[in-house]
């Protein structure tokens, strides 16, 4: 049964509890739309990482005093949050920062596995080794964060990095990733959701693919854990990376999830404290993950806060969220569509969406059309969007991005739609519209 899409009350019960809501900016209530660059915080999570703060901090796994018991617990019961919500085992949730040291972890891990040889190499890592011949595979879609951290792996092993382009219409080119995914691939490292377009890729052709030559997949889920549930085992992909700022949690935090199997084999990114079972003057043995991939002294009230975002999702019902953002998302392209001279990013392409669309407004810049609507207390985001390539291939430097929340009301985007309208006529743009 499909979930039904949070009514207008229940719309209100989640606004309130965000206080930032509560302000005006530029003489007009505040419109936030942009949180696929980093969402909102409820009191809930406000209140889990003062909370803690206040009461519990204590370095974790070090201390035997009851404070550090009580801080090693809050910090265990996160990772069994977030293992729940991805409905995977807590031992294979690693923190990290965010999403960008995950990814790198995860490419600088493999590029260790190449380069060691001799007495210092890891043997469970050799089937991750990757030499000249080998493929990595990622797609023109990419953000940053998912594209340079393998460029940078290829460099290291001479491996040939490849991508599965995009189409005209923004959709993946999936007779090409077909020719492209081959018995050479060895890794497929792609977005679930774009950070441009808000669609969904299709894993369910892509991954398979990838599986079949025994490649090992990697998903950057940053744009999809907030407004999709996110099920890495059934998407049947080794790894998945998050970012907590943009699950309503706080920045500074993380995720990591990884097939325990091949966390355990693949050799750990940074060393130090925490991670280790014994170590001589010589050489040192790590700990199974998710410890061997967090060494130093972790984020403890950002994992506690972290665990409070999910929470709140959980209480909110991410099916629910998906439903509402999904009427969201068709009144918020119904409008963009309808605008004179505005073109919405890849928005011909049929896949399913996330509410997030972003806009050329012909004529004007994108950074002037966001000072537009930031006058009207609309906070949306310009620019590249760390996604370069996919703007390139658009034929376009920069665009205006808006992007809703769990918090973003139909009203909201009617105000934004409208001011997007005022854009040209603001600048005396009056002719020329998008072919
Ligand atoms: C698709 C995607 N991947 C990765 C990232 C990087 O996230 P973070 O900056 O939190 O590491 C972002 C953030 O904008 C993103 O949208």
């Amino acid at each position: 049964m499909t979930a039904a899409p949070l009514t207008s009350a229940e719309i209100e019960a989640v606004r309130a509890q965000f206080p930032i809501l509560r302000r005006e900016v530029n003489g007009h209530p505040l419109i936030y739309l942009d949180s696929a660059a980093t969402a909102q915080k409820p009191d809930v999570v406000i209140d889990a990482e003062s909370e803690f703060l206040r009461t519990s901090n204590a370095a974790v796994n070090r201390g035997a005093h009851s404070l550090a018991g009580e801080a090693t617990e809050a910090y265990e019961d996160a990772r069994a949050t977030v293992a729940r919500f991805l409905g995977v085992d807590d031992h294979e949730v690693v923190f990290t920062s965010h999403a960008t040291e995950a990814l790198n972890l995860v490419a600088y891990a493999i590029g260790t596995a190449s380069l060691q040889r001799g007495a210092g190499a890891h043997p469970d890592a050799a089937r991750f080794a990757l030499r000249e011949g080998d493929e990595i595979v990622v797609t023109e879609l990419e953000h940053h964060a998912n594209l340079i951290p393998w460029q940078e792996l290829a460099a290291r092993t001479g491996a040939t990095l490849r991508y599965i382009p995009v189409l005209d219409d923004g959709a993946l080119d999936l007779d090409a990733a077909a020719s492209i995914i081959g018995e050479r691939t060895r890794v497929l490292a792609l977005t679930h959701v774009s950070n441009v377009t808000g669609s969904v890729s299709p894993l369910e052709t892509l991954v398979p693919l990838a599986r079949g030559v025994g490649a090992l997949v990697v998903l950057d889920a940053c744009q999809s854990a907030p407004h999709l549930a996110l099920r890495p085992r059934e998407l049947d992909v080794d790894i998945a990376v998050f970012s907590g700022h943009k699950l309503y949690g706080p920045a500074g935090i993380g995720v990591l999830y990884g097939r325990a199997e091949v966390l355990n084999a693949l050799p750990p990114f940074l060393y130090g404290g925490s991670m280790i079972t014994t170590v001589t003057m010589e050489r040192a043995e790590y700990l199974p993950a998710p410890h061997r991939f967090e060494p130093g002294s972790p984020r403890l009230s950002q994992a506690v806060g972290l665990a409070a975002a999910i929470r709140f999702i959980e209480g909110v019902g991410i099916d629910r969220i998906a439903a509402t953002e999904h009427v969201l998302a068709a009144r918020l392209l119904e409008g963009l569509a309808a605008v004179p001279g505005v073109r919405v990013l890849g928005a011909d392409n049929p896949a399913p969406r996330v509410a997030l669309a972003s806009i050329v407004v012909d004529d004007v810049h994108a950074h002037d059309a966001g000072q537009v609507l930031d006058d009207s207390g609309i906070a949306a985001r310009v620019g590249h969007h760390c996604a370069q390539p996919l703007h390139r291939r658009f034929g376009v430097s920069a665009s205006l991005r808006l992007s809703v929340g769990i918090h973003t009301t139909e009203q909201e985007l009617d105000i934004a739609v409208e001011a997007v309208a005022s854009i040209r006529p603001f600048f005396g743009v009056t002719q020329g519209v998008s072919p």
